[in-house]
Order: C-alpha cells, then sequence, then structure tokens
C-alpha cells in the first residue's frame, strides 16, 4: 500500500533539487579529476586536459556555490523528522553522515581553489599558474592571500592541498556508498520514507511509520 506524502513528510522541492543537483556533480568529478590528473601528463592528451581542467573548476566552483545555498537552506529549514521506529544509534549515524558530506561539500571546492590559487602543479612538480575561467565566460580570481604568499609557501601549500584534495574525494566515496546503502535499506527492508522523501516520484512499499 502506498500513502501520498504531504510536505511535513518530504523536504522541499529547493533541497531536493539542491540535493541531486549536488550529488550527481560531485560524481561526475571524481573520475574527471582522476582522468585529468593523468591525461595532463601525456603529450597525446594534454590539450583535451587543459579543458577538463577549466570544466572541472567551473563545476566544482559551482558545487561549492550550491553547497553554501543549501547549508543556509538547511539551516533555515527543517528536515522532516526520522522515522520513530529508528534506532538512537541510526539517528545518530545519520546525522553524523549528514554532517560530514556538507564538510566535504565545501572543503572539497574550497582545497581545489586554494590548490590553483597556489600555482604549484603536483603533475609537473613546478609552478604552473593557470586562470580560472568559468565556463568560459569569465575569470574567478585566485584567491589573494594565498596567491600572494612567497613561492615557498605557495610550494607547501599547493602539494599539501592537493593531497587533501585527492583524499577528500576518497571520503565522498566511502560515505557516498553508506548513505546509498542507508537508503537503500530503508526504502527495501525498512519500507519507510527515508529514501522517497528525497525522491518524491517513487512511493514507499508500505505505509511510513
Ligand atoms: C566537489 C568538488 C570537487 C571534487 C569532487 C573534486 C575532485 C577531484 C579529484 C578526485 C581529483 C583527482 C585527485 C588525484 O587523485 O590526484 C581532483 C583534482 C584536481 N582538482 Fe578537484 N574536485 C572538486 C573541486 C575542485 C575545484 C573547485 C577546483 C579549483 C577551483 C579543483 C581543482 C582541481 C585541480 C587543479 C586538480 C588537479 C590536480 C593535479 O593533478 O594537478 N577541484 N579533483
Amino acid at each position: 500500500m502506498s500513502i501520498e506524502l504531504t510536505s511535513s513528510t518530504r523536504y522541499t522541492t529547493i533541497a531536493i533539487a539542491l540535493h541531486w543537483a549536488i550529488a550527481i556533480a560531485i560524481l561526475a568529478m571524481i573520475p574527471l579529476g582522476w582522468w585529468m590528473s593523468d591525461a595532463v601528463l601525456d603529450p597525446a592528451t594534454r590539450g583535451q586536459a587543459g579543458q577538463a581542467f577549466q570544466l572541472h573548476k567551473s563545476v566544482g566552483l559551482t558545487i561549492l556555490a550550491l553547497s553554501l545555498v543549501r547549508l543556509v537552506w538547511r539551516l533555515t529549514h527543517k528536515a522532516p523528522p526520522l522515522p520513530q521506529a529508528m534506532p538512537a544509534w541510526e539517528k545518530a549515524v545519520s546525522k553524523t553522515t549528514h554532517a560530514l558530506f556538507y564538510f566535504l561539500m565545501i572543503a572539497l571546492p574550497v582545497t581545489g581553489w586554494v590548490y590553483t590559487s597556489a600555482g604549484y602543479s603536483v603533475s609537473f612538480e613546478r609552478f604552473f599558474p593557470v586562470a580560472t575561467s568559468w565556463f568560459g565566460l569569465f575569470e574567478v580570481p585566485h584567491i589573494g592571500a594565498i596567491a600572494s604568499k612567497s613561492e615557498e609557501a605557495r610550494k607547501t601549500i599547493g602539494i599539501n592541498t592537493e593531497f587533501v584534495h585527492s583524499k577528500l574525494a576518497w571520503g565522498v566515496i566511502v560515505l557516498g556508498g553508506l548513505h546509498v546503502a542507508a537508503a537503500l535499506k530503508h526504502h527495501l527492508f525498512n519500507r519507510d520514507d527515508v529514501l522517497t522523501r528525497m525522491l518524491p516520484f517513487l512511493k514507499p512499499l508500505r505505509k511510513a511509520q
């Protein structure tokens, strides 16, 4: 049996749109980041890699802007309550996972932007400053507080932020796997509305608790 979801049992349309736009963009950014980091080292693919870097930076900065909007939206619009039958430990894991997602959604693009602003390429092991053009429309400035530092400091910042940037991407993969597994568990086994309130065109498999 299915039930109609009311506004109090699902996320707002804005929250749902931001959730899926950011999720799909982040999922696409990880293989793109891996591919371009390798492709830039091969003279045969260096040209395409250069375009991929610009696309990666443009989408990444858009993710940052959307994530900030989403964070403000989340702080000003209450999420629908979790099912009453959900044990306290699971509610705590769910809240912690969501907080970590917000951290990653902001820290990943910020470390990318800091790395770009330092102008040091870990792939070429030398300074290789490249301006960021947002989808070819306008130039996004480097972060002044980073770009104005000494070469020594920028090299250290570049190496460390690229390291953190690549490890945070693995954080998204692990957390994303847990998140999807939990959503499917709720839909298929608990048969509650945890997945359908973020995917309203799906109906809960039976009446939500
Ligand atoms: C949520 C957004 C983002 C995700 C998921 C993401 C993910 C990744 C991944 C997986 C890599 C490959 C790392 C490796 O294994 O070496 C990468 C590389 C890179 N990212 Fe991002 N990124 C994001 C945002 C950004 C932003 C906003 C910028 C800059 C404005 C940026 C700049 C770069 C650059 C320049 C590299 C290449 C590093 C190198 O090989 O020189 N990223 N990114």
